[in-house]
């Protein structure tokens, strides 16, 4: 892409969320797509929750270690509201204002699947958590990375060999089924907004077909040239 054309954006930055099941290979395409980006001359961070900010790192190691768990469903689902709220208004925030792109692995959706659709918090908690976390701010783009549970339970043992499955990766094979069904689920209710992307592909296929869902929604059509929507 040209940096003449590149120049012309002005405003916001666009904020794109990554989801999916363990082992879904989110990290990997995270990379190549800010790479991509960073080819065409856009600024862009990438980050991640629970985390990305040091606020949430902490509150990061605590849900991962299983401590959460131990409060139960409602505060532990708190504790990565906690986690987004300082990440929102210190991380993400300041980057779209300042015209940088963020891409994100995991955002509100993984609370409403995790929590939500397999761990049973109820709606209105979820939805009052929402509203004073992250008010109207929403992904422009969320790419679900879609892989058989089998496939991606596989990936993730090799991905941390000797190491221990951390508190979600432990759970049975029915909770990570019924959390690839609320996936689906939210792709088809919002299309708009989600891609979902088959993900046992080789890694260079799933890249196109992620870059080719900006382009649709950011890009004009044509020599790639960005939307006059930026
Ligand atoms: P991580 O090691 O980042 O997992 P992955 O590589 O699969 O993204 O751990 C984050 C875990 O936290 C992951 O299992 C999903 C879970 N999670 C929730 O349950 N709710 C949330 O709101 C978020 C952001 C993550």
């Amino acid at each position: 892409m040209a940096e003449a054309t590149v120049k012309r954006i002005s405003g916001r930055g666009r904020f794109i969320s990554f989801e999916g099941g363990e082992g879904s290979g989110k990290s990997t395409q995270i990379k190549t797509l800010a790479e991509r980006l960073s080819a065409a001359k856009l600024r862009a961070i990438v980050t991640r929750e629970p985390g990305g900010s040091p606020g949430a790192e902490i509150i990061r190691h605590l849900v991962l270690s299983g401590m959460g768990k131990l409060l139960g469903p409602d505060a532990e689902t708190l504790l990565f509201a906690a986690a987004r709220d300082d990440h929102v208004h210190t991380v993400i925030e300041p980057a779209l204002k300042q015209g940088i792109w963020v891409l994100c692995d995991r955002f509100s959706d993984s609370t409403r699947v995790y929590q939500g659709s397999v761990g049973q918090v109820a709606p209105a908690v979820l939805n009052a958590m929402q509203r004073v976390t992250i008010g109207d701010l929403k992904p422009d783009l969320t790419v679900i990375l879609d892989v058989p549970v089998e496939v991606g339970m596989q990936r993730a043992a090799a991905r941390r060999g000797a190491g221990a499955p951390d508190r979600f990766e432990a759970e049975d094979i029915r909770f990570h089924q019924e959390l690839r069904d609320a996936y689906r689920q939210i792709a088809a209710a919002e299309p708009q907004r989600c891609v979902l992307i088959d993900a046992t592909a080789e890694p260079g296929m799933v890249a196109a077909k992620i870059w080719s869902a900006l382009r649709d929604r950011f890009f004009a059509t044509g020599a790639g040239n960005l939307a006059s929507s930026a």
